[in-house]
């Protein structure tokens, strides 16, 4: 698919993850302003969104430890807690989008994805290419989702990212979070990781610590580890982590100014 972009904006950018349920409302005005700007300028971009879930779903997903499997009722009432919350940030997002101009639509993963051991097994796609082609922004979010093995687990963005990626083979993956990128010397934060590729990835390991706040979905040693897995996979696709915390560094990012750490073959 011609300039194909997946846009992440990460947890920790669009709440406070320190604090439970709490969405920062001006940044996501200010982001959904950024991605209809960018829209504007490249009216050929096609943008698959996707959030999320900080201080939202992350809370009861630990408490029931719903990403490593889902067997007794109250697991399965925790399962529906986190859908609940990831289900309650995900229609804040999209207003915001759509306040700002943006003709986006959710396609929520735990209606269409089946799992088994935690990887996509199923998850047709036809909705939301045909969103991509009638030039609408499909948006997705870390969530819930039914696992033939564990019952129920929960994948990230990146997770359906990677899924997304292997169909649909866009140029950029852009994650965008609070960090500026991966730095060797967290949390001094000096010396930062300009490129991690399939050969670096074991000298960069080391650097990929825990975030800040609760996080069940594998923090940042998780998700570059699958990351890099795809650049092996497809030379053609590069990840950007980067921070969406300066005003503009969203857009430019859209418009293949990205500013932080790349990951590439
Ligand atoms: C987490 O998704 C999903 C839930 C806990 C329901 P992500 O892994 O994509 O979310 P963040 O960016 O870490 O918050």
């Amino acid at each position: 698919m011609t300039d194909l972009t997946l846009l992440k904006l990460g947890g920790s950018l669009i709440t406070d993850k320190l604090r439970e349920r709490a969405p920062r409302a001006e940044v996501l005005a200010r982001l959904a302003d950024e991605i209809r700007a960018a829209l504007e300028q490249r009216p050929d971009l096609r943008l698959v969104l996707g959030h999320g879930s900080g201080s939202f779903g992350h809370v009861p997903a630990r408490r029931y430890g719903t990403r490593g499997g889902v067997r007794t009722p109250e697991q399965w009432r925790g399962f529906v807690a986190v859908w609940q919350q990831a289900r309650a940030l995900n229609q804040i997002v999209v207003e915001a989008l759509l306040d700002a101009g943006l003709p986006a639509i959710a396609l929520p993963p735990s209606a269409a994805v089946l799992a088994e051991d935690g990887r996509v097994k199923e998850w047709p796609l036809a909705p939301l290419t045909a969103a991509l082609d009638h030039r609408l922004v499909p948006v997705i979010n870390g969530d819930v989702i039914f696992d033939t093995l564990r019952g129920g687990t929960i994948l990230s963005t990146e997770d359906l990212f990677l899924h997304v990626a292997r169909c649909l083979h866009p140029r950029r993956i852009l994650l965008a979070g609070l960090e500026d990128g991966v730095y060797e010397d967290f949390p001094a934060r000096t010396r930062r990781v300009e490129r991690i590729t399939p050969r670096n990835f074991d000298t960069v390991l080391p650097f990929l610590g825990q975030s800040a706040g609760v996080d069940v979905t594998g923090g940042m040693a998780g998700k570059v580890r699958s990351l890099v897995e795809l650049a092996r996979e497809d030379a053609r696709i590069e990840t950007w982590i980067f921070s969406g915390e300066q005003p503009g560094a969203v857009q430019a990012a859209l418009l293949g100014e990205a500013r932080g750490t790349r990951i590439s073959a």
